[in-house]
């Protein structure tokens, strides 16, 4: 059994694998947190609570409930009630107050894991998970919130939500939902964050907690560039191997709220959820609100393992549908080969030269429809321009499957360009304040998803061209950030519910889209990596990681996902050089070695690039077919570390049962005199010996972990793959 209830001490345990989360129900129905950590045998844990110590608790002292109210670690803390710390809960009653107070009910603990309704979330088998949800009450406001606690019992992962429904009589206003809050006793934690910009998404930072607060958000409509969802606690000596990890990463697309605060009592309270910045949502009697999905990732063997249960999670339990275990098609797009400068007989050149090559799919991006020839107009105008694509789109998809490849099409469904059909016949269906100028991004607006009519709309057009041909894969783009939040239908009292209304729209078309063409492959993409979120790992198996295809940069890039995303999930392209993001020149090889541990394509013309590059092209697609089982289905472990030493890096993939592992090597700057460099490989069988299949060299997984391999390079931007089989 993974969560157990303990009748005498009111206490919950929850555990999943090594990991116990503890929580109890105290004097007059508190809910405190009692201890997150490794695994300990069934026992009373409450002592950790001290309620035996000092005045302070309720049942000892009424006339000093503050003191207790401001120190006690709580599950779900309320604002407004003498809890000064950061809050999950606040609301505006119909009087306009705004405190809040919720007390412990009753519970419930089953199999499985329930759905989020309307919304992306982790799933579970029966026998994979238990459940515990949490009912509280706030009887002023006859306001009920469900807590759930899912444990997973193969991963040390839990997940939490929660539920708010308003029981009473009176309307009141949600102005804050936050979906986690852990309260630790120490503040002896680094905080680890993914941040970033366009074009350098998810660099890692690490810094000590100090006193306040500290957080990562969102306020732009979209999970960003530049903060991800995501950060880790880590043990001050946690390094990728040793120490402790606490991860916090949340499902979600929109605008996020991720805090670590160190308190007075030297504790650190971490929270995250919904951006309370500009939001609002109206409970009327009898409605419910569903705050997203936290995952919550324990490890006590470093960050490298943190990592590596989170892309356990997500490879089994969020990525879905038919591509979840697959190996994916190699594609060519045409996005950095021609930009908006193609036509029929372009794209057909370059399907031609790279199926002979072994390429797999083409895959044709922006500037397709309307009259779309920059990326000023035609967004919402998803007809095909037949002035570029000369016999329409069957035609074209017809030729590149006789060629025996695939057919990739890119779309902005949110976008709505003011230079567009859909514009002149539909101004407010974009999210606009009616009356003030709105502020344009890449000459573009953005359509209000939270109207059902807006999206039927756009989806109907979408059907079209997809029933039209052949199209076996789609890239779902979203190029800009919202401003100027206002609806044209939506009433005032709930116009501060648009940003989430807004997610929930994308979410509803992209469930429509993958359930009615469960055969397309869907690659999630925001102007780059800006959406690299769980959330839309759930309806897409793969997320396009940033618009720098530079080898040296994907590096840092593809290092910092990592941390919570599996790497087979990124999309990764080889592209030419110079590179068109920072002009830097790689060789062909090593932009292969980066790209293979992601989805593995081309953006590039294959008709213009170096013989040599060209010929080597095949050999490279045979080496991803090799590895990427492992990609898929291995642990990753990070070596190198670009971020803090950027003259090389390291990686490696190790198959489940350590029966074959695939090293790869990068140098990035060559150093003068200077010897080989040596690397100690991970994740092997100690006692087992493995044969490197290049030089048939036998070594034991001890020697290669403790005394490493030697490797010379010469030149910047060199790389090689080692690939080990076990004998
Ligand atoms: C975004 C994407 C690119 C490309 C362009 C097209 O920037 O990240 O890959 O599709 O849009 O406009």
């Amino acid at each position: 059994m993974s969560i157990i209830y303990n009748e005498a001490s009111k206490m919950f345990s929850l555990y999943a694998k090594d990991t116990l989360y503890a929580l109890a129900v105290v004097d007059e129905g508190y809910l405190s947190h009692v201890y997150y950590g490794k695994t300990v045998p069934d026992s009373d844990l409450t002592y950790l609570l001290r309620l035996d110590e000092g005045p302070f608790y309720p049942s000892k002292n009424r006339r000093e409930t503050a003191s207790f109210m401001d120190c006690q670690p709580f599950e779900y803390p309320c604002y407004g009630t003498g809890d000064y710390r950061e809050s999950c809960l606040m609301v505006m009653d119909k009087d306009g107050m705004s405190a809040c107070d919720l007390r412990y009910v009753s519970h419930k603990i089953y199999k499985g894991k329930p759905k989020l309704e309307g919304m992306p979330a982790t799933f579970a088998e029966e026998n994979e998970a238990e459940t515990l949800e949490i009912i509280m009450l706030d009887k002023h406001l006859g306001m009920e919130a469900v807590l759930v606690y899912t444990v997973f019992e193969e991963l040390n992962a839990i997940t939490r939500s929660v539920r708010i429904t308003n029981k009473g009589s009176d309307p009141f206003k949600l102005t804050r939902v936050l979906s986690m809050c852990v309260d630790f006793e120490t503040d002896k934690f680094d905080m680890i964050t993914l941040n970033g910009s366009w074009a350098r998404e998810r660099a890692l930072e690490r810094a000590r907690l100090h006193c306040g607060k500290q957080s990562v958000d969102s306020a732009r409509g979209e999970s960003s560039h530049q903060s991800n969802p995501f950060f880790a606690l880590v043990s001050p000596n946690a390094d990728e191997d040793m120490g402790e990890a606490y991860g916090f990463n949340f499902v979600y697309s929109g605008n996020f709220f991720a805090q670590a605060e160190v308190t007075q009592f030297e504790r650190t309270r971490a929270v995250m959820g919904i951006n309370p910045l500009d939001f609002a949502w109206l409970l009327e009697s009898g409605e419910t609100f569903t705050a997203p999905e936290v995952v919550m990732v324990y490890s006590a063997n470093g960050i490298g393992d943190m990592s590596r249960t989170f892309h356990d999670l997500y490879r089994k339990h969020l990525i879905r549908g038919e591509y979840k275990n697959k190996r994916r098609p190699v594609l060519i797009n045409n996005w950095e080969a021609t930009y908006f400068d193609f036509d029929t007989d372009k794209l057909i050149s370059i399907a031609k030269e790279a199926s002979k090559l072994g390429i797999e799919m083409l895959v044709m991006d922006d500037g397709w429809f309307g009259h779309r020839s920059s990326d000023d107009s035609s967004l919402g105008d998803w007809f095909v321009n037949e002035n570029k694509l000369k016999g329409g789109l069957k035609y074209l998809v017809d030729e590149v499957n006789k060629l025996g490849m695939k057919f990739g099409i890119w779309f902005e469904p949110e976008m709505i360009s003011p230079d567009s059909d859909l514009y002149r016949a539909h101004p407010d269906w974009a999210i606009q304040i009616p009356g003030r100028v709105s502020t344009q991004s890449r000459a573009q607006f953005v359509l209000d998803y939270s109207r059902k009519e807006v999206r039927d709309h756009v989806y109907g057009m979408l059907r079209k061209i997809l029933d039209n041909a052949n199209i076996e894969y789609i890239k779902w783009d979203m190029n800009r950030q919202l401003t100027e939040v206002g609806s044209t239908v939506l009433p005032k009292d709930r116009q501060r519910e648009l940003w989430h209304r807004y997610v929930l729209g994308v979410y509803d078309l992209q469930e429509r889209l993958t359930t009615d063409y469960p055969h397309i492959l869907l690659e999630n993409c925001s102007g780059g990596g800006a959406r690299f979120d769980p959330a839309m790992l759930y309806y897409s198996p793969q997320i396009w990681t940033s618009d720098d295809t530079d080898a040296v940069e994907r590096l840092k890039i593809q290092y910092g996902t990592s941390i919570c995303y599996p790497p087979s999930a990124m999309g990764a392209h080889v592209s030419d050089c110079p590179n068109h993001t920072v002009g830097r020149v790689t060789p062909f090889e090593t932009r292969g070695y980066v790209a293979m541990v992601g989805t593995f394509g081309y953006e590039l013309d294959v008709t213009r690039i170096p013989q040599e590059d060209r010929d080597a092209i095949p050999g490279q697609i045979e080496m991803f077919n090799k590895f990427n089982p492992l990609v898929r289905n291995g642990d990753q472990y990070r070596i190198g570390n670009v971020n803090e030493d950027n003259t090389w890096d390291a990686w490696m993939f190790v198959a489940k049962d350590k029966s074959e592992a695939m090293l790869t090597v990068v140098q990035v700057l060559a150093r003068p005199n200077y010897k080989s460099r040596n690397v100690k490989l991970k994740g092997l069988d100690p006692k087992a010996m493995y044969r490197n299949e290049e030089t048939g060299v036998v070594l034991s997984g001890e020697a290669l972990m403790n005394c490493g391999m030697n490797f010379q390079f010469w030149g910047d931007f060199r790389g090689k793959i080692v690939h080990l089989v076990r004998v």
